[in-house]
Parts: C-alpha cells; structure tokens; sequence
C-alpha cells in the first residue's frame, strides 16, 4: 500500500497526529508529508506516556527512519518552523530528515497581523481563526503575490515580492485599519535570517515523492485542519483557507489522484469545533461540559475550549462522500464510557422537513436540527481494552452502528491517547 492519506473527516482534533503515528510504527513507512495548512494544526502524539505536540511540521518527525516532507501546499513560517524543531531537540528527540517544498509558500509576521486586525474587524461575525496568518498567506498565494520558499535565496526578487506584497496591504493597515504600515527592509532582513539554515531541506517535493511512489516506497500524507473546515467543503465562510480534503492532497504534494491507495478518515466518537460557525449536535447543557472535560477538549495550539456535540453521522456520509474515504479510524471511544445512554444523529430536520444528507446550503445548514437515536451505553472504563472482542457488547454495538450510518468500513478504533491503545476492528 505505497500512497495512504490520513484525513479529519469533522472540523479538526479527531486524532490525526495518533493515526498517523499509529499508521507509520506498525507498517514501516518511508515519508511523512503535509500538503496544506500550516502551523495552525495541533496534532498530539503519545508515545511511552510521553506527550509531543506537532503543528508545521509532520508526526512523522518523531518516527525514526522516515522522512518528513513539508508539501508545496503548506503555508511555511520559518519562525514556526525552526521554534518546533529547536524545542523537539531541546526535549532530546531525535528528528526525522526533514524536506521542503521551494514551493511552498512563506508566512511571514505581516500575515499574523493581518490576520489579527482582519478578526477584530469582523467583530461578531469573526472566524475565531488561530492567528498564525494562515488565510491572508493563502489570499497572497492566489492573488500572486505570495513569496515562496525559493525567494528566500534570492535578496533581490525576495525584494520586489515582499514589496509587491506589502502594497496593498500597507494601504489597507493604514488606510481602512488604522495600524502604522509594514517596512519592506525589517520584513526582508527577517526572511533572509532563515534563509541559510533552511537552504540544505528545500528540494523538489513533488519529484522526490514521485519517484518515492515509483521505487514503490510507502508515503503517508497526513491531512491537517478537516473536511469540515474545508474551504470548498465546509462551512464556508467558518472554514479555513485550504483545501483538506483528499483531492487537497493532490495539489498540494504535486502526486497524482491514481496514485493514491487508501483514504483514511479519521473521526471522534463524538464531534468538536474550535472557532465560529454552525456545529447542529453542539450541546450546551451538562453533558457539553462533560465530554469537554473528560475528553480535555483544549485546543493544542490556541488553548481553546473546544464546543462538543454527539455523533454525526451526516458530517461523517458526507467526509465519507467528499474524500472518497476507504475507512474510517474511530477516536476516543472511551470517553463516552460515562453515559447511560448515547444520541448519535442519524439526519437532520430542516425547516420541518427531514434531510439524511449535507444540505446543500449554508443557510439550511445553520437551520438544521439533529435527528437523534438513541444506543445504549457500556458505564464502564474500556480504556484497558486491547482487543476490539474485549469491549462490552454496548460498545461494539455502538461501533457497528456508526460504521452501518457512516459510509466506510471502520479499522480501528482508539480507547486512549497511546499508540498502544488502538483496537483493529475485525472484517
Ligand atoms: P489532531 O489535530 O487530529 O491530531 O488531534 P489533536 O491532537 O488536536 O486532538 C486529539 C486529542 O485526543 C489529543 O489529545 C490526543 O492525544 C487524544 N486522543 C487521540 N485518540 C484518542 C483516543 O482514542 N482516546 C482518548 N482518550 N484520547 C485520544
Ligand atoms: P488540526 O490539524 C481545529 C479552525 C480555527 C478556525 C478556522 C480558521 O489540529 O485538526 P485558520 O487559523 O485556519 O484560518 O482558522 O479553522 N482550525 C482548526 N480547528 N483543528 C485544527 O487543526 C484547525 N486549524 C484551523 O479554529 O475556526
Ligand atoms: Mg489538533
């Protein structure tokens, strides 16, 4: 199985960095690679109850042996990038070979601002982005005037593009923002300081895989952000600025759709969102604060809370749809070990009316209600389990009818955060 793309088949945090990890120690696997987003992903590993958090850069940094590619979709803060690094070794860990797309594109600290003063503007109707310049870098990138990674070699053209850059955005800060403009030089002098350290990773991303994939090497890419925040797919505009379904991939690693073998949708026993926008099983009553507190549902890279709902299998049909997904990795069963009785919506009723899939509008998806069933629960602690016939017959059950309502087979199922507590699902 050469090309396996992991993916959130909701709005983020379902455990990607755990499959991932997962999925690169029980196969050997020879790349780890990003494709979109940028250090506003926050993936957690645990490995020996050791705890490591990852954002830029892929899970597979942690996983000797493999070689860890930041994709040309990625949007690239070198900052970010050498702060990750730099505390990964101070925590004694070995990191992967680690590769860069030249190009990729450059997040530099104007785009942070941007991004700040964008939401404060927005005032009530903001995103609730994670403010580290993620859309106003992409907005660059299609309005071409982005930099990119090979600019960084270049004073001369990094230059004019930083220039170019700044044009209209200096306008806008000072014009529209009332903020005191960027300097071209102080944003160049910055960029440049990276540009020595960060020359012997650049390479051509996309032939590097492509000849990975030809040789018949194995090559993960691991999906940041989710279907649900999906620029394109998602619940436009509480989305982010990429595209991180599986056809996202393609572009973003320069590979081919024939190319890719397993879609792997990852996906929680319940469902959470950090930010703005429409989330129908959001709860707001006890049991909201319950699966938050038991599931610690705090955001890795903002510190968030994270808004907590039920099972939504019309979020999971339609992951299941738009990623073309060959499975789905079932997360944090365990934490619904609390409950006498668990609501999993199967459809939603809109305007009076029921619907058994994603609406086609937003404005019907902020109309939707949750159409509950009902399944009974186990009340107990499965998070010792380590074998899928060790869960109570409530949870299996419970497995089973998410995988019946949810468009893909479900491989595996987590009871905890360590890679030890992982149960392979039988066929
Ligand atoms: P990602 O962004 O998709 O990689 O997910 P995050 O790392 O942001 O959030 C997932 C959280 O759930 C992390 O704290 C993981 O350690 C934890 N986790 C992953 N799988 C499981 C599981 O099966 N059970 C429990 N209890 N925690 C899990
Ligand atoms: P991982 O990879 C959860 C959300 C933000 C905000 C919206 C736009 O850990 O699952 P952005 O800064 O991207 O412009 O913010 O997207 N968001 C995430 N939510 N997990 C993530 O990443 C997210 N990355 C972005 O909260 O609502
Ligand atoms: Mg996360």
């Amino acid at each position: 199985m050469p090309a396996i793309v992991v993916l959130g088949a909701q709005w983020g945090d379902e455990g990607k960095g755990k499959a991932t990890d997962l999925l690169a120690t029980t196969d050997p696997i020879d790349y780890v690679v990003r494709t979109s987003g940028g250090h506003n992903a926050g993936h957690t590993i645990v490995v020996n109850g050791e705890k490591y958090a990852t954002h830029l850069l892929p899970s597979g940094i942690l996983t000797p042996g493999a070689t860890s590619v930041i994709a040309n979709g990625v949007v690239v803060s070198p900052e970010a990038l050498f702060r990750e690094l730099d505390g990964l070794v101070a925590r004694g860990v070995e990191v992967a070979d680690l590769k860069v797309s030249a190009n990729a594109h450059v997040i530099a600290s104007y785009h942070a601002t941007i991004d700040k003063v964008t939401e404060r503007f927005l005032g009530k109707n903001q995103i609730g982005t994670t403010g580290r310049g993620i859309g106003p870098a992409y907005a660059d990138k299609i309005n071409r005037v982005g930099v990119r990674i090979a600019d960084l070699f270049d004073e001369k053209i990094l230059t004019q593009k930083v220039e170019a850059a700044l044009d209209v955005r200096n306008h806008l800060l000072t014009k529209v923002y009332n903020r005191r403009a960027i300097e071209v030089d102080a944003v160049v002098e910055e960029l440049l300081s990276y540009a020595d350290r960060l020359q012997p990773m650049v390479c051509d991303t996309s032939l590097l895989l492509n000849r990975a994939l030809d040789a018949g090497q194995t090559v993960l890419f691991e999906g940041a952000q989710a279907t649900m925040l999906d620029v394109d797919h998602g619940t436009y505009p509480f989305v982010t600025s990429s595209n991180p379904v599986a056809g996202g991939v393609c572009v973003g690693a320069g590979v081919g759709p024939t190319r890719i073998d397993r879609v792997v949708g990852v996906i929680k026993a319940y469902t959470t969102r950090v930010g703005s926008g429409p989330f129908p099983t959001e709860l707001f009553d006890e049991d909201g604060v319950q699966l938050q507190q038991l599931g610690g549902e705090i955001g890795v890279s903002t510190g968030r809370t994270r808004r907590c709902g039920w099972y939504d299998a019309v979020v999971a049909r339609y992951a299941s749809r738009v990623n073309g997904l060959t499975e789905l990795f079932l997360t944090k069963l365990d934490i619904l070990g609390a409950w006498e009785r668990i609501p999993v919506c199967v459809a939603y009723e809109i305007d009076g009316q029921r619907v058994d899939e994603m609406p086609m509008t937003q404005t019907e998806f902020h109309h939707a209600k949750p159409v509950y069933e009902f399944f009974d629960g186990w009340q107990s602690d499965i998070s010792g389990c380590r074998s899928f016939d060790d869960l109570p017959d409530n949870a299996q059950a419970y497995v089973r009818a998410l995988e019946e309502m949810s468009g893909a087979k479900i491989w595996g199922v987590g009871v905890g955060p360590g890679r030890e507590q992982t149960l392979v699902v039988p066929g």
